[in-house]
């Protein structure tokens, strides 16, 4: 059987999830907007999921807008932030997720002011920088990670907060990696706009969340009908939906299990990895994911090592899975000062909850026999 090491690029969907589905797929076709009781099951379904949703991050329900998943929110979020708005200055973590870089560089082109926040080389926030880059002028959002989904590194977002306020800016953190792996906490983790995927949660693809806070001045990205209080037109994914309440109910009731699962995983991992000389382990000294270890082996080339790993029959990923196959260095890596060359070689390794400690040792030999 071969090994999937691979979950921050997106999980399996766990079967009680598809249990949770299945009714929606056979039974209620109503649209959840209409009024008869098709439509009305149909709504039970939805709001049902929203609240299971928001439970995970003890946010309020109505603070909930379904997207079609990370991507779809953090471009919400940013750009519903900006579009229509006086021009101001969008700040960004140099290590984010291409869904914020991305969105945040289109804003640039629509003639924003858009900066990066710097990273140390263990892949958090430059305190000093980010202080003296708030302290610089108004600020219309400032987005930063919970999570890395690479290194697996975690950000002090609660720290960030109140610079960017005290710049008059609304903070949007993208909580994809860390939903479902830390506890999370809406108000603790000083958000206005929080972003959710249901996929990396062991729920199904094609639904996510955009979580906002009352206040906050956000405008449409789809016009349409008045769905999502208007803030996302268009009929809602009801099984997709119905799963991944499904799955945010799960991942919080078995929160600790999971999370004491993987730890073990990977300390089991790191071990090995620290006897081989040839290895380099990425933000060793931050705090992180306790799934995730992203390393560099001296001599390979990621791409061409995942693809003796897969033969091998172990699934990995080098870099983000979304700039796999394009060869360059991932910039996450790059924005913590590592060198093109050795960021070239990265291989990430993110443990989920059905891995195993006779497949982390099998990994360990397989790249051992690589490294020699
Ligand atoms: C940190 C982060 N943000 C956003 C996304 C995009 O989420 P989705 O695949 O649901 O569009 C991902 C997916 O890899 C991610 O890791």
């Amino acid at each position: 059987m071969p090994a999937y090491l691979d979950h921050n690029a997106t999980t399996p969907v766990d079967p009680r999830v598809v249990d949770a589905m299945l009714p929606y797929l056979k039974g209620p076709y109503g649209n959840p907007s209409s009024l008869h009781r098709f439509g009305r099951a149909a709504r039970d379904g939805v709001e049902r999921a929203r609240a299971q949703v928001a439970t995970l991050l003890g946010a309020q329900p109505q603070q909930l807008i379904w997207t079609s998943g990370g991507t779809e929110a953090n471009n919400l979020a940013l750009k519903g932030l900006c579009t229509g708005k006086p021009q101001g200055r969008v700040l960004y973590g140099a290590t984010e997720h291409p869904a914020v870089m991305e969105a945040a560089e289109s804003l640039k082109r629509d003639g924003w002011l858009v900066e990066k926040i710097a990273m140390t080389s263990d892949g958090l926030i430059d305190w000093p920088a980010f202080t003296a880059q708030c302290a610089a002028g108004p600020v219309r959002v400032a987005s930063l990670m919970a999570a890395n989904n690479e290194t697996g590194v975690i950000q002090d977002t609660a720290r960030a907060a109140p610079l960017v306020h005290a710049a008059g800016g609304w903070l949007h953190v993208d909580a994809t990696q860390a939903a479902g792996k830390l506890p999370l906490s809406f108000v603790e983790s000083g958000a206005d706009l929080l972003t959710l995927s249901s996929h990396k949660l062991y729920g199904p693809k094609g639904i996510g969340a955009l979580v906002v806070k009352a206040e906050v001045d956000l405008s449409p990205l789809l016009h349409g009908g008045a769905q999502e209080r208007g803030l996302r037109g268009g009929t809602e994914n009801l099984p997709a939906i119905v799963g991944f309440g499904a799955a945010a109910e799960l991942a919080l009731l078995e929160l600790d299990e999971r999370t004491a699962h993987v730890q073990a995983l990977q300390a089991q991992l790191e071990a090995g990895l620290r006897e081989m000389p040839a290895v380099r382990l990425f933000a060793a000294a931050a705090p992180r994911l306790p799934n995730t270890s992203q390393f560099a082996l001296a001599g390979w080339e990621g791409e061409a090592l995942l693809m003796h790993l897969d033969r091998k029959g172990f699934a990995v990923s080098s870099g983000s899975a979304c700039a796999s196959g394009s060869g360059e260095p991932s910039h996450v890596l790059l924005a913590m000062g590592v060198d093109e060359t050795t960021a070239k070689g990265a291989i990430r390794v993110s443990f989920g909850k059905g891995n195993t400690s006779d497949e982390v040792k099998g990994f360990l030999t397989v790249l051992s026999g690589f490294s020699s």
